[in-house]
């Protein structure tokens, strides 16, 4: 079961606000002209990328009156494109001190710190007042929290009725040995999978309604797909990406996440829950 010191320790890189300044550079871009788009290939650490966050951000109806606590929010690559797309405040949490020093670092690079606050807390218990949010997303989080149950708990808290929660996280599709390392962690004593069944069942227990459930699985074969024609036709990695996160292992997890999922025991899942009024 992953404790909080091995969750934020597998994620800490060391110096990454310079090397992500370096990347930029790369790009050709100072940091008073980079923007959250630019951004997005390093800040957006899940399946998909942009792509997947504003597939999965646009169901929850997001509007710019709105206050949206972004559960785990790393880098908050998704905060930022939130606040941008919809003009909405954000709030984020994350375990991960120099995943929280970085994102606020990077919202005062494109603009935003006023409307983005990113702070370190712990998912399974907000500091947050209760019915404070109208929406609330966790995106790649839940592997990392055992405690589904106290996470559902949390969310329907800090969410005010009639608000609307989102959740996209790797879930497990069938029993069997899943390939280590991946992005999440480095062996199963840092990874915490539960079935989309469980989570559906947690978020009932606290007393959300289910209302969308979607398997995207065909989209992650893709945009792996993708992802690997792009790596044989490049000469080595992109200024900006998730490889910077991820470090040296970086391509063992990408395989590993690719053959885990080909092998249909894993899969990035979405699912959509309301609090009712
Ligand atoms: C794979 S990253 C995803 C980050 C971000 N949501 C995104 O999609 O770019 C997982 C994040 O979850 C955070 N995390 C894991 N367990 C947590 C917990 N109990 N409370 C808050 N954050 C947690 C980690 O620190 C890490 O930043």
């Amino acid at each position: 079961m992953p404790d909080r010191e091995l969750v934020s320790s597998h994620y800490t890189h060391g110096r990454l606000v310079e090397a992500i300044a370096e990347g930029v550079g790369r790009l050709g871009k100072t940091l008073d002209e980079v923007t959250v788009a630019d951004l997005a290939p390093v800040d957006e650490f899940h399946v998909g990328g942009r792509v997947a966050t504003e597939a999965f951000l646009d169901q929850l109806d997001i509007e710019a009156a709105h206050e949206v606590l972004d559960v785990g929010c790393g880098l908050g690559g998704a905060s930022r494109f939130a606040a941008e797309r919809y003009g909405c405040r954000v709030r984020g949490i994350d375990l991960t001190p120099e995943y929280v020093a970085t994102g606020n670092t990077l919202c005062a690079w494109v603009g935003l710190a006023e409307r983005i606050t990113l702070e370190v807390g712990d998912a399974a218990a907000l500091a947050c007042a209760d019915a404070r949010f109208d929406r609330a997303f966790v995106m790649h989080v839940g592997m990392n929290i055992a405690d589904k149950a106290a996470l559902a708990v949390e969310l329907f808290r800090v969410t005010r009725p009639g608000g609307r929660v989102g959740i996209y996280d790797i879930m497990r599709t069938q029993p069997g040995e899943l390939a280590y390392p991946v992005p999440w962690a480095a062996s199963a004593s840092g990874s915490a999978l539960a079935a989309p069944q469980d989570y559906k069942a947690a978020l009932e227990q606290a007393g959300f309604t289910v209302v969308a459930e979607r398997n995207r699985r065909d989209f992650a074969v893709e945009f792996f797909a993708r992802l690997k024609a792009r790596a044989q036709e490049g000469d080595g990695p992109p200024p900006l990406g998730i490889h910077i996160l991820m470090g040296e292992t970086a391509p063992q997890k990408v395989r590993n996440m690719i053959d885990n999922i080909a092998r249909d025991l894993i899969a990035p899942v979405e699912l959509v829950a309301e609090k009712p009024s």
